[in-house]
């Protein structure tokens, strides 16, 4: 595992001439769906883009950083904000799945209903993003097990990314995370010690 995680770094540059095969990231995409989630709600949506004239016209909203034309794909994570929405979607699908009743199934509906609907539309956008955050660290790692490169980027415009891609406003772009094989060194890493970032308690 070790191995796996210091693989990863965030890479600048990428290989043009290389690409991921389609098999493989239709793999990294379905393991990137297993990510867990608050309530298990899954509040989110994952835009897969391959294309070169899609890419080219997203980069300047992402500050012209080269790692958007030149990977071999680009995933913007997108949280959704219509949590309403989605927990209805989430109670029929895990009730199909999991074989719950009606009444384990609205007393769900029930509990994170006053919990997440409380919440205000930018605490709720909050919470969705944090969803995201932890699905894309994972896309990250199983890339990184098949020696797939990425970069985690916020460094963009969401207002300009949600235009160019037509997304509907339910959808917040989050998190990007461009994909491909690297064309640069990779740098050594500065982290904080062990002893200053983990405090171990008896
Ligand atoms: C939430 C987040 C946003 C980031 N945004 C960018 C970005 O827009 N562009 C970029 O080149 N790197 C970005 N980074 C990469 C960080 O600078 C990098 O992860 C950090 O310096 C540690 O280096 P390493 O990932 O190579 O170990 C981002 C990282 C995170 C976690």
């Amino acid at each position: 595992m070790r191995e796996v995680v210091e693989f990863r770094f965030a890479c600048k540059h990428f290989d043009v001439s290389k690409k991921i095969d389609d098999g493989v990231l239709h793999e990294l995409m379905d393991l990137t769906r297993l990510s867990p989630s608050s309530y298990g709600l899954q509040p989110w949506k994952f835009i897969v883009i391959k294309n070169d004239e899609l890419k080219k016209a997203l980069a300047p909203a992402c500050y012209n950083q080269p790692q958007i034309v030149e990977a071999s794909c680009v995933v913007v994570m997108c949280a959704r904000t219509d949590v309403s929405k989605v927990l209805e979607e989430f109670s029929a699908k895990s009730k199909a799945d999991m074989g719950y009743t009606d009444e384990q199934s609205e007393g769900f509906k029930k509990m994170v209903n006053s919990v997440i609907l409380s919440k205000s539309d930018d605490e709720i956008k909050t919470w969705a993003q944090k969803q995201v955050y932890l699905a894309g660290m994972n896309l990250m790692t199983v890339s990184a097990e098949k020696g797939i490169d990425s970069c985690p980027m916020e460094g963009f415009e969401a207002s300009k990314v949600s235009e160019i891609l037509g997304l509907s406003k339910e959808l917040t772009a989050t998190l990007i995370i461009p994909l491909g094989y690297r064309n640069m060194e990779q740098p050594k890493k500065t982290r904080f010690d062990f002893a200053d970032v983990v405090e171990e308690r008896e």
